[in-house]
């Protein structure tokens, strides 16, 4: 079974979907980790992010392994690492390859073969898991989203001024959301949710109760 949710930045994706999966007793994908860590590599390797062939030979052989919660890139820890505004900043760049996003769809495919799975990202319910058994569009209004990105990277003692943060948001979005290649887009047979107003449990509730909905009609 596989679970498929997009959406934008600061929507509230990643804990929705952890707490998802915990709920549900099964696994969890957060695919923008996966694209975080390959920035990191090619900013560390002094890549030109320009360079979508030489990005994708790192994508293919990038040793990354994800346990619960904590990224290793090379057996390294890069959980934090991975979601400082420098990442931000250049993410956008590296996920606009079309080749980068070939080597990364067959990962994310590679690691849910076959098992249950609550995979979250831009492109999952368009690209990745076209056919998936339950869709979801997240979303939030831009200043909500802005306020828990500014309070997320505070948690981690990450030093970010609002303005800066809110140009990279509305910068990310835009890359996101225009991306010749799987740009982010709601499609006709996702569930949308508006998670603006609502609390972290709400919105795993929601998501619950269509899934047990669907479950039952089947
Ligand atoms: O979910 P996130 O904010 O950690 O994702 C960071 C960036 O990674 C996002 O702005 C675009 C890219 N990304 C992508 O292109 N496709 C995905 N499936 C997931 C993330």
């Amino acid at each position: 079974m596989i679970i498929a949710i997009d959406g934008p930045a600061g929507s509230g994706k990643t804990t929705v979907s952890r707490l998802l999966a915990k709920q549900l007793g099964i696994s969890y994908l957060d695919t923008g980790a996966l694209y975080r860590v390959l920035t990191l590599k090619a900013l560390e390797e002094n890549i030109n992010l320009n360079d979508g062939e030489t990005l994708q030979k790192l994508a293919s052989t990038m040793n990354v392994k994800i346990e619960g919660e904590r990224i290793y890139l090379d057996d390294r820890e890069v959980t934090v690492e991975i979601r400082t505004p420098l990442i931000d900043k250049n993410i956008s760049q590296v996920a606009s390859h079309p080749q980068v996003r070939e080597v990364m769809v067959n990962l994310q495919r590679k690691i849910t073969y076959c098992k249950d799975y609550v995979v979250e990202g831009r492109d999952i319910t368009t690209v990745v898991f076209p056919h998936a058994d339950y869709k979801f569009y997240l979303d939030a209004d831009f200043n909500e989203r802005l306020q828990r990105r500014y309070k997320e990277l505070k948690e981690k003692g990450l030093s970010v001024s609002w303005e800066h943060l809110e140009e990279q948001l509305r910068k990310r979005d835009e890359a996101d959301f225009t991306r010749k290649v799987a740009p982010l887009k709601k499609t006709e047979d996702a569930i949308y949710i508006d998670t603006t107003n609502l609390t972290l449990s709400e919105v795993v509730n929601k998501l619950l109760s269509y899934i047990k909905k669907k479950t039952i009609f089947r």
